[in-house]
């Protein structure tokens, strides 16, 4: 069902979607599986698409831990909501778009952000969009927080060392396609 929806709209959108298919679980894993999820008090994903990473998001954050989850798709956004929202969890909240990242916060009064999750699809992006993102994203974080992304390619290092202190890259082969994880740190 989650493959159908993405290829479909993959079909109708592939520059927006940016993949014919989820993210293997295997890649979620390892871009969560070593974060701090305790000192977690305030997060957000950005780009859910069907939901491969929301899933692990849930098991493994605490229960008080609020969570933006950002998806511009409305029936992916609305297929996250059926899944992982009903009956509703005071602790997630939706919204649509990744550029008005800052502004949402504000909106809900959510303070700085310990940690941002993306699966966004960067590299079909215009430089301007790129940038806007990275900046909501850059003056989202607190002092210390955590972004971390995956892309299939290394064209993002030099923006995000733009805004980073610190940009880690790791090569994954457990996705199609192969994927690098970024872990940037602010
Ligand atoms: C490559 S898919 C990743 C989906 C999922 N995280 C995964 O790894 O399987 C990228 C997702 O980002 C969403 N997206 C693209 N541009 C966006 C934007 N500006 N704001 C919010 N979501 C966006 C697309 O609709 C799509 O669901």
């Amino acid at each position: 069902m989650n493959r159908i929806l993405f290829l479909k709209k993959f079909i109708d959108e592939p520059k927006k979607i940016g993949s014919l298919t989820p993210s293997s679980k295997f890649l979620a894993r390892k871009m969560l599986q070593n974060l701090p999820w305790k000192n977690f008090s305030h997060i957000a994903e950005l780009g859910a698409g069907t939901g491969i990473f929301t899933e692990q998001i849930i098991e493994r954050k605490s229960p008080a831990c609020k969570c933006l989850i950002v998806e511009q798709d409305f029936s992916m956004q609305h297929l996250l909501k059926e899944k992982y929202n009903n009956p509703p969890r005071s602790n997630l909240i939706f919204d649509s778009f990744a550029e008005d990242l800052y502004e949402t916060l504000q909106e809900i009064n959510f303070p700085p952000l310990d940690c941002v999750i993306s699966g966004l699809p960067f590299a079909n992006m215009e430089k301007d969009l790129q940038r806007r993102i990275i900046e909501n994203v850059h003056c989202s974080l607190k002092r210390d927080g955590i972004f971390v992304m995956f892309q299939y390619s290394l064209q993002m290092k030099k923006l995000l060392n733009e805004y980073f202190s610190s940009v880690e890259t790791s090569f994954f082969l457990l996705n199609f396609p192969p994927a690098f994880v970024y872990l940037c740190k602010k």
